[in-house]
This record gives structure tokens, C-alpha cells and sequence, in this order.
């Protein structure tokens, strides 16, 4: 095999650097998004504060890296969702995917504005009894359902069943049969353009025969129509598009079937207006380039109250134009719900010198091992303390694995870093606490600050904690 020699690679390292130099210059730095955006605001010093507390504070009280939950936020997105006025006035009925982000403390706080539990596990179906979720509040949404938990679930009386394939019917319907119950389900379907690994398509007739499948059992209780799109919904038309083939899908199983739902279960995927999705090309340009991802566009972008309000109105028109009664509408928001009410605080360990693209790389004390999504979404950092009038620099910010991919911001302009300098990363409410990893460093605590008060929700991973599992002495 012909190997690249020692002369070609010179050449496209210097083509490379040549590439981002002009990246740079070209390139106008990213606009940012303004803290008060996520009611941070900056103290006369210029500290980033949340009612008053400053960030750097709290750095410096539990450490780096470490997770802030603004209670009051959180509690202002449950509401958003639990209690956004509809035309028909009946709202929607929430269910937080546990997924999302696990703390019990975040999810108490949710549950106790009137968000319901959506759980896909075994083990988030016990943690939802055990932190007192109404059975009847619990949708079990198990893309696979273990004996012991389906027979749980059916026991308890949850409120939905839902099923992903039609090969689980059987296995239902003889756990219906033998405890003697009749389990409310309701059967995923994917719409046209939602591609998922679970969900009957709608489009080769399996959805369809799922539902005729299920309501041949009469043990099932077949109640609901669940629908998660498979793609973020950040538009009034991609949510339009989406609402109109459920209701497609709806009118089907009423024309064929005789099914009159009692559900219409959206699932979730609202857009979080502050973080942008990008693609897996757009993140290799901007890795090649050293390029600033763009800030998302929010003028255009659904809010929980244009998502409500514009899915309810729909439904309800096309169920006043059949003349028959509105279903119930369940939603399940991830992270549309939590990713605002959170933010990551990491240390910055050390900055290099400036290469000759003018960019310096620094090394912080979490990476991809605690910040996990930022390989597909950009999210607004800030400088929690910038020294005043500090000179804006252009940085490359990597975690401490030590991996090559672990790369959060390929190019970021910030005012100048110090080692001891903290950075707060923004909305990392959802998949950021449960795809965090034990990858040579313990796992963050998480704190919540309530109006000015810090309470740990979750105390920071010890070494011990890490082994507490393992065999270590020899036997
Ligand atoms: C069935 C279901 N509901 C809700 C969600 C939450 O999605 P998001 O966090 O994008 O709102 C997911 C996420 O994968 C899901 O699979």
C-alpha cells in the first residue's frame, strides 16, 4: 500500500492552516445569545449572577465542573406547558420523558407543578413510583418491556401502555390476560418523515394493521395514538406537517377501524430556542476550519405557547369538522422543557499560546464526558467572571479525556482566559446528565438554586464511588 510521506503531509497541514486562517479572517465572530435570555444577568463587576448569586460563587463552593439547575425557571417551563391556555381550554396533558434528565430533584420539581412521568425503562418506571408519580400520571413507553416491569406497570394501573411493534402484542395480551387486567395501550406509529427504529410506519399499512391487531384482543384496551417526531419541530409549518399526518393517520383508524381515540400522544421534540442542531457535515467543516458555530435563528422558532396553542387548535378543527369530540392531547418535552433551567459550569485548566491562525486552545476540566451533546448542538458559553475590559480572543476549547474527539468548541471568541477561569455552558437541562460517562473522571454534582438559595440535588462522584461496584481485593 502507497503511504503518504513526510512531504505530503507538510503540505496539507500547511494547506490546512492556511484554510483556517482564512476561515478566521472571513468569518465575522458569532453573534451571542444575551444572558437574560436564561435570566442570568451580569453583577456591576460583570460576574454572572441568577437572582443575585454570582456563578463564580458557586464555582468556587462546590468545585468545577458542576451543574446549576434555576429552580425558578424550571418551575416556569412546567407551567408554560401544564398551564398554557388552548382555544378548546382544555390544554395538554404533560408527561416529562424521564430520559431527559433523571435527578430526582428536577423531576420532583416538575411533578409537583402537574407534569406526569413518560419512562422508557424499567428502572425510570421505579423511579417514578418511588418518587410518588400517580400511577394514572405514568406513561410506560418502554421501547422494551421486560417481563417484570410489564407486569408492574399492569399491576400499578398506569396510564398508558405504549407499544412500539406489533410483535409485542402477544407478549401484552398474556400478561393482561393472566393478572386478570385490562391495560390501557397505545400503539407508536411513524409518520411519513419520521424515521425511528420504533413506531409501525404509517406508510406500508403496519400501523394500521398494528391497531387491528390489538383491537382483536379484547384484554387491550386500545385508547391512544403515540406519535414522537423523529425530527426536531422548530417551525410552525414542520409542526403543521407533523400534526396534519397524525390526524391523517387518526381519520384512518376511524374510517377503517371504527377507532374513536382517546389519545393523541405528540410525543416530544420541541426545539429549545437557545441551542442549535448541527448536522454531522457542519461539524466537520467547522472542526476543519476552526469556525464559530452560528447562534440559532429565533425569530422564527416555535415557543411552548405557539407549540401548544397552534397543535391544540389544529386537532381541535379537525375534530370539529367531523363532528366528533376532541381526544385528550398528551405531550411528552424533553428538552424544550429542562435544557433552559440547567447550565454546566467547567474550570478552565490551562490556555496555550495562540497558533498561527490566531487561535489558542485551552484545556478545561470537563469534556465530552460530561458535555456529551455539544458533538451535534452548539450551545451559548459564557466567561462566568471576565476580568473588566478584558480583549476578546478567539479559543478552541477541548476537555481533559485526552481523546482527539474530544473537541466541545472547535472556535469560540471569548473575552481572555485565564487558568482558574470558569465558563458556563448553557441549557444543559436535557442528555447532558445522563450521557455523562465515568471516562477517567468522576461524574459532576448538580445544585439547584432556588431565588437565592443553593441546595445539592446531587453530590459530585467520589473515587471510591467509581470502584463502589468492583471486586478489589483479590479473592
Ligand atoms: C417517545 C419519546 N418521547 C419524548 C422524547 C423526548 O424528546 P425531546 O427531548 O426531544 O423533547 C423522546 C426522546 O427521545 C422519545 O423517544
Amino acid at each position: 500500500m502507497k503511504t503518504r510521506g513526510p512531504i505530503h503531509r507538510a503540505a496539507r497541514a500547511m494547506a490546512r492552516r492556511a484554510l483556517r486562517r482564512a476561515a478566521q479572517q472571513l468569518a465575522p465572530p458569532a453573534a451571542e445569545l444575551e444572558p437574560g435570555a436564561w435570566r442570568l444577568e451580569r453583577d456591576p463587576l460583570g460576574r454572572l449572577c441568577i437572582d443575585s448569586v454570582a456563578l463564580g460563587d458557586v464555582a468556587a463552593r462546590f468545585g468545577t465542573p458542576v451543574h446549576v439547575v434555576d429552580a425558578v425557571r424550571l418551575r416556569e417551563n412546567a407551567a408554560r406547558f401544564v398551564n398554557c391556555p388552548t382555544a378548546h381550554g382544555g390544554g395538554v396533558e404533560t408527561f416529562y420523558p424521564y430520559k431527559a434528565n433523571p435527578v430526582p430533584g428536577v423531576l420532583r420539581a416538575l411533578h409537583q407543578i402537574g407534569a406526569g412521568a413518560e419512562v422508557a425503562s424499567p428502572y425510570e418506571l421505579w423511579l417514578a413510583k418511588t418518587l410518588g408519580v400517580a400511577p394514572g400520571r405514568i406513561v410506560f413507553n418502554c421501547p422494551i418491556k421486560p417481563a417484570g416491569a410489564l407486569r408492574q406497570a399492569m399491576e400499578l394501573g398506569v396510564g398508558l401502555i405504549t407499544v412500539g411493534s406489533r410483535q409485542e402484542l402477544p407478549a401484552i395480551s398474556a400478561m393482561a390476560r393472566s393478572l386478570g387486567k385490562r391495560p390501557r395501550i397505545g400503539i407508536r406509529v411513524a409518520v411519513p418523515g419520521a424515521t425511528s427504529h420504533f413506531g409501525e410506519s404509517t406508510d406500508d399499512g403496519s400501523a394500521l394493521q398494528a391497531f387491528a391487531e390489538a383491537l382483536e384482543r379484547p384484554e387491550l384496551d386500545v385508547v391512544a395514538l403515540h406519535a414522537h417526531p423523529n425530527a426536531e419541530l422548530a417551525t410552525h409549518d414542520e409542526l403543521r406537517a407533523f400534526v396534519a399526518a397524525v390526524l391523517r393517520f387518526a381519520a384512518r383508524l376511524r374510517t377503517r377501524l371504527k377507532l374513536d381515540l382517546e389519545v393523541i400522544d405528540l410525543g416530544g421534540n420541541l426545539v429549545c430556542p437557545t441551542v442549535a442542531q448541527v448536522s454531522p457535515i457542519e461539524a466537520r467543516v467547522q472542526m476543519a476550519l476552526g469556525r464559530e458555530a452560528a447562534p440559532p435563528e429565533r425569530r422564527q422558532l416555535l415557543s411552548i405557547e405557539d407549540y401548544v396553542g397552534l397543535a391544540t387548535t389544529q386537532i381541535e378543527a379537525h375534530y370539529k369538522r367531523e363532528g366528533r369530540p376532541m381526544p385528550r392531547v398528551f405531550v411528552e418535552p424533553g428538552r424544550s422543557m429542562t435544557s433552559s433551567a440547567q447550565l454546566l459550569m467547567l474550570g478552565v485548566v490551562q490556555v496555550r499560546p495562540p497558533d498561527d491562525s490566531g487561535v489558542s486552545t485551552v484545556v478545561l476540566d470537563g469534556g465530552i464526558n460530561v458535555a456529551e451533546p455539544l458533538v451535534g448542538e452548539r450551545h451559548q458559553v459564557f466567561a462566568v467572571s471576565p476580568r473588566p475590559n478584558a480583549e476578546k480572543r478567539t479559543y478552541r476549547l477541548i476537555g481533559p479525556t485526552g481523546a482527539s474527539n474530544d473537541l466541545l468548541y472547535p472556535s469560540v471568541v471569548l473575552p481572555e482566559l485565564q487558568s482558574g477561569d470558569t465558563l458556563a455552558v448553557m441549557d444543559s437541562g436535557a442528555y447532558f446528565v445522563p450521557t455523562s460517562t465515568t471516562w477517567s473522571f468522576p461524574r459532576p454534582g448538580i445544585v439547584m438554586l432556588d431565588r437565592g438559595e443553593l441546595t445539592l440535588l446531587r453530590r459530585a462522584e467520589t473515587f471510591e464511588d467509581l470502584v463502589a461496584l468492583d471486586l478489589l481485593e483479590a479473592a
